[in-house]
Order: structure tokens, then sequence, then C-alpha cells
């Protein structure tokens, strides 16, 4: 996209430009970190279930809201409910969702660090350098921590002031695919060693009685993170999509994608924790697996490490970058959210905007570094209440403010058949009633 001036608005290069970049905002640490971790500690694959039904019966859904509502109104997520409506309410959904975008960028950012961090730990340990590779390792260390997360934070605002650009395009294009081969090597490895089978077993064999609703609601609000839902994000990026798109193909597409890294990242992780543990690695409390925001970046180094010499550092080094990578491409669009409704609504210079409103995550991301305790309730409070709760409320702003009739004539280009189809039927439904519904109900009953 070109630079985005008030009065040109930038868009895609192209068809796959959009998915990409869309994609890339997807899959992120949430796929490989989250995910994997929450699987580990909430129910295995009775988490997996859960997560899969949310993912594809309200996350789809709503992403193809998301994406209608930016593309129609071509607005950031504020601009987007004023463009469309005269409704007083809705605008502060939108500010809402700049406001989870901050606050999830700032810690997601103190994580992000971590992943960087640990690309040189692996060669640091490769050297024998322990005590600089024991530093890396080192979650609690405030400085360390900090220094890190404000690495991040920089490049993130440098690629942001360029606009949403090729860099990302390109960025996506190569890293997936070579995450996606990486993780295969790993699973493929993982597979033949002790004690492997307990985690495979753990991770395809459900046991449905765990399904509790602290279960059903964790997995929504990871399946709302994993796809960028619920705080306008996709609104946003929809805002430079090309009317030639065909929105539900697109969102199934991403959707897929991300699903797919998700999925193979916990083939990757919840075995290897067993290796780890027939390996006497301490990742159990009693039955227990230790419940911690850093299990993941203690389970993947021990494994590049047994694996060991040449080939074991450089799957590492490179993981870790893919990683970091991917996490970029996701952080992009969580600052891209607040930057534009900056530049929208208040008529600032977009990289004036950027530096002004990445600072200012930035600050806070010091401040998490220094206290990560902070991220479970960071992430409680803006991602796994805050999202579903966005995601709610744009449901009910299609049905019931901006009407379905709207949102079709607008999917309409790009899938011109879209009213004879199926879709058309069973779209709203899911929209008026399902989504609404499925997310109200857990939210009460976590409150419960
Ligand atoms: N989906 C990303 C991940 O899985 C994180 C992310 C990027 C995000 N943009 C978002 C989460 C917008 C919620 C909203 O890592």
């Amino acid at each position: 996209m070109a630079i985005q001036t008030s009065t040109e608005r930038g868009s895609w290069n192209s068809r796959l430009g959009f998915i990409l970049a869309a994609a890339g905002s997807a899959v992120g640490l949430g796929n490989i970190w989250g995910f994997p971790t929450k699987v580990a500690t909430e129910g295995g694959a009775a988490y997996l279930i859960i997560y899969l039904l949310c993912t594809f019966l309200i996350g789809f859904p709503v992403m193809v809201a998301e994406l209608s509502i930016g593309r129609a109104s071509r607005r950031n997520p504020v601009g987007a409910f004023k463009a469309l409506s005269n409704n007083k309410f809705f605008p502060l959904v939108g500010l809402w969702g700049v406001i989870c975008g901050v606050m999830i960028l700032s810690f997601y950012s103190v994580i992000a660090g971590w992943a960087f961090g640990y690309a040189f730990e692996e060669i640091f340990y490769f050297l024998g350098w322990t005590q600089m590779a024991d530093l890396l390792t080192d979650t609690g260390n405030g400085w360390k921590n900090a220094l890190l997360a404000v690495i991040f934070m920089l490049a993130t605002i440098k690629i942001i002031t360029g606009g949403v650009s090729d860099g990302i395009e390109k960025a996506t294009k190569t890293m997936m695919p070579l995450l996606v081969g990486i993780i295969v090597i790993m699973i493929l490895y993982v597979l033949t060693q002790d004690g492997a089978m307990d985690g495979v077993r753990e991770y395809l064999l459900p046991d449905f009685s765990r399904i509790t609703t602290d279960l059903i609601f964790s997995a929504m609000g990871q399946a709302f993170f994993s796809l960028s839902l619920g705080m306008g994000a996709l609104i946003t990026y929809g805002s430079y999509l090309s009317k030639k798109e065909n929105i539900p193909q697109v969102a199934a597409f991403v959707t897929l994608a991300d699903v797919g890294i998700a999925f193979l990242a916990g083939l990757l992780i919840i075995p290897a924790m067993y290796v780890a543990r027939s390996a006497g690695i301490e990742i159990f409390v009693g039955d227990q697996l230790a419940s911690s925001t850093d299990l993941v970046f203690q389970i993947l180094p021990a494994l590049f490490h047994t694996i060991g010499g040449f080939v074991g550092v450089t799957l590492g080094v490179v993981f870790f970058l893919l990683l970091s990578i991917a996490a970029l491409t996701s952080t992009i669009s969580l600052l891209e959210v607040p930057v534009s409704y900056v530049i929208d609504e208040h008529q600032m210079e977009r990289s004036k905007a950027a530096w002004l409103v990445g600072l200012g995550v930035t600050f806070i991301s010091v401040v998490i570094a220094f206290q990560t305790s902070l991220i479970g309730s960071f992430s409680y409070i803006f991602s796994d209440l805050g999202l579903p709760i966005g995601g709610l409320l744009i449901c009910l702003f299609i049905a019931f403010v901006w009407k379905k009739e709207e949102a079709l004539n607008e999917l309409e280009h790009g899938f011109p058949t879209i009213k004879q189809s199926l879709f058309a039927k069973v779209w709203p439904v899911f929209l008026y009633v399902i989504c609404p519904a499925a997310i109200a109900y857990n939210i009460i009953s976590n409150f419960l």
C-alpha cells in the first residue's frame, strides 16, 4: 500500500498481497505460543475440539462481518461505524477496539521480544557462551525484556510509518511456507522420540469430561485472538481491500491458514512436552503441566539442544527468526488500528501518528517487561474478554443497525452470485443468533 494521505487511501498491491497480509496478521505468537500453552494446560484434545468449533462457527462469520464493514466504509474502526450509520453507540465499540489493540500490543511485544532473543540464545548456547544464553532464557529479567520489546516496537513503528506496504506482503510470502516446513521437520523428529506418543494421545484423543465453562471461555478468546478478530484489525485491513475480492473466500483461506498452523504447532509442542518429561525435564507439577507463560519457550530450546550440533542450532535460529517475523506481521496489524484511527479521525500525518501511538505503546511494554505477571490479566481483560465482546457487538451492528441487506450488497462485489448462494441464507443466522448467543452465554457463564 502506498503512503496514505487524508485524500488518498492506500490499497493492497494485489489479491495475494491482501491475503498474505491478513494471514500474516492472523499467524503469530497466538498460534505457536498461545494455542499450545492453552492446549497443554486446559484440556488437551477436548480443548482442541472446542477451539476448532469456535473458530469455524463464530470466528469465520465475524471475520466476514469485519471485512465487509471495513471495505464498505473505507475507514478505521471508529470512523467505519460512524460512516455506516448515525448510531452514537457503535463508534464507542470501535474505540474499545482501538484500546484493546494498544493493550494487546503492549504485552505482545514483550513476548515477541522473547522469541527474538531466543534466536540469539541458540547461537550463544552453541558457542558455549552459557552466561549470555542464560540471560536470554531468563524471562524474568526486566532490563533484557524491556530492551528486546523496545527493539520489536521500533521495528513495528518503522514499518507502519511507510504504510502497510510491500514489506508485509513479501515477508509473509516467504515466511509462512518456511515456518510450516520447519515445523513439519520438527514434528517428524519429535515423533520418533521416547514419550512422544503420550503427547499425541493427549492432543488428539479427547476426554470430554474436561470440557468446562472455563475451557470454552478460554478457547473462544483464543480463537478471536488467533484470527485477529474483535477489535477492528480486519475492519482496518478490509478498508484497504479492493472491490474485486470475494470476501467470504478470502476469509475462508485466512481462517484455514491460521487454524492449520496452530494445529501443527500443537502437534509439535504437546508431544515435545512429553518427550521432555521422559528426558527428565521438570515441566509437570504433580500430574499437571506447569502452567506458565513461558512454557513453550522452555520446551522448544530444550528440543533444539537435544538435536544438538550444527543441525540443532541452525533449526533453532531459523525457527526463532521465523517466529519473530510472524510476530512482526501481527504487531503491524495491531499498531495499524490505533494509527489509522488517529490519521483518519484526528487528521494527523501517518508517520507522526505512528510514532506518537507507537511510543505510547512502547512505554506500557516497558512496564510489562518488568512486571510480566501483568501479561495474564492483560490478556484476560483485553483479549479473552475484550475481543469476543467486540465480536458480539460487530454481529449486532450488522444485524440490527447496518442491516444484512447492506452487508450482502457489499459482499456482492467480488461475489456477484452471493444473494442466490447458501452463504446468504446461513451467514445472517450466525450474525443474528448463533454468534451473539454463544458469545453472550459464554461470557455470562464465565462470570457466574
Ligand atoms: N493473531 C495474532 C496472533 O495469533 C495476534 C494479533 C494480531 C491480534 N492482530 C490482532 C489479536 C488483532 C487480536 C486482534 O499472534
